[in-house]
Order: structure tokens, then sequence, then C-alpha cells
């Protein structure tokens, strides 16, 4: 059994869905969500999944030894970025080795780094009138939206099409892709 913890910021929709997709997987198991926010939604969410979830402040990201700690005790071998809004700092990126991965919502190169996150990326999709945009799973290196990519999907943006109509398309490819695409890295790991 390979354990995966989530990291989420917000609402935790695709958490939730991740949670869901490998509830009677035998060899992937969602052990434990962390979350750098105590105020966001992705608590209820995973709790009533059966699922416990913990918050760090920054300091505690930024050292890691407690990240580190709270990973090891369920022996998580992969980490799983879903709606994280924090920069995953160094002694987290040592830890786990080409073991994280991210999901972002546009096609990079294109509408990513610093600042670029939730409903920024599609306003900034919006306003660049571009006619596609679309999901990018990528790992995690120690700059912004630069790791190596793993998968893209595309969806039309139509001229008449508001940042929360991307929105839409944009999250129906994220419950669609990311958990079969998870699976797939996870095979492919020793
Ligand atoms: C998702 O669309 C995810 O791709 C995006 O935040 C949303 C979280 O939704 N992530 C980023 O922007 C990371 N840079 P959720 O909390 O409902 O899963």
């Amino acid at each position: 059994m390979k354990n995966i913890a989530i990291f989420a910021s917000g609402s935790g929709t695709n958490a939730e869905n991740i949670i869901r997709y490998f509830s009677d997987s035998e060899t992937i198991k969602v052990a434990v969500v962390l979350s750098n926010n105590r105020h966001v939604k992705v608590h209820e969410r995973v709790n009533k999944l059966g699922v416990p979830s913990f918050v760090f402040t920054r300091e505690e990201f930024v050292e890691g030894t407690p990240v580190i700690n709270k990973l090891a005790e369920y022996q998580v071998d992969f980490i799983i970025l879903a709606g994280f809004m924090n920069k995953i700092a160094d002694p987290l990126l040592k830890a786990f080795p080409n073991k994280i991965i991210n999901i972002h919502p546009a096609l990079l190169p294109k509408h990513g780094g610093k600042g670029m996150f939730g409903m920024h990326v599609h306003e900034a999709v919006v306003a660049a009138g571009e006619k596609e945009s679309g999901i990018t799973i990528h790992y995690i290196n120690e700059n912004y939206d630069e790791g190596a990519p793993v998968f893209q999907a595309i969806c039309p943006v139509l001229p008449e099409d508001t940042p929360e109509d991307v929105a839409a398309k944009v999250h129906a490819l994220e419950y669609a892709h990311y958990p079969r695409v998870i699976e797939e890295v996870l095979n492919n790991v020793q």
C-alpha cells in the first residue's frame, strides 16, 4: 500500500474527489490532509470521509520538521498538491525528491508563477483573450510552476466566457483526470 498526503488550502473539491477515487483501492490510500488554513472547507469535506486533517503555520512549513514528522507518522510515500497555495519549502523538497506533484489550473508555461492561483489564473486567461485553457499536472521543484510536466488537458475558452465559466471547465478537467494521473504516477514509483 502506498500512502499519499494531500495538501490543500481552500474548498478542497479536488481533495474530496481524489479521496473518493481511491476509497476502494488496495494499493493507494489517502492517509492524511495538510493545510495552511484552519478556516477552510477542506477539513470538513475530508473528515466526513474519514481522512484526518492538520494545520501548519507558515513557520512550521518553512522550517519543515513538524510537517515531515507528521508525514512520517502517517507513513506518507508521496505528496499531492490540490489547491495548495504556499510554495513548498526546501526541507520538504529534500525529504520527498520527485515525490510531490501539483495541479495548475492553466496550460503552463502560460499563466503560472507567483500570485497565479485559483481565480487569478482564470481572470488572466480571459484578460489575455486566450482561445483555450486547461490543466497541467507537474512535479514540484524549487521554482513556482516549473517542475517537469506529467500531463495536460485542454478546454476551449469562448469569447463570451467569464473567468467563472473557465473555472468550471477547468474544474471538470481536474476531476476527470487528476486521480487517474496520480494513480499512473504512483504505479511507476518504487
Ligand atoms: C484548483 O482549480 C487548483 O487547480 C487550483 O486551485 C483550485 C482549488 O480548488 N490550484 C492552484 O491554483 C495552484 N496554483 P479546490 O480547493 O476546490 O480543489
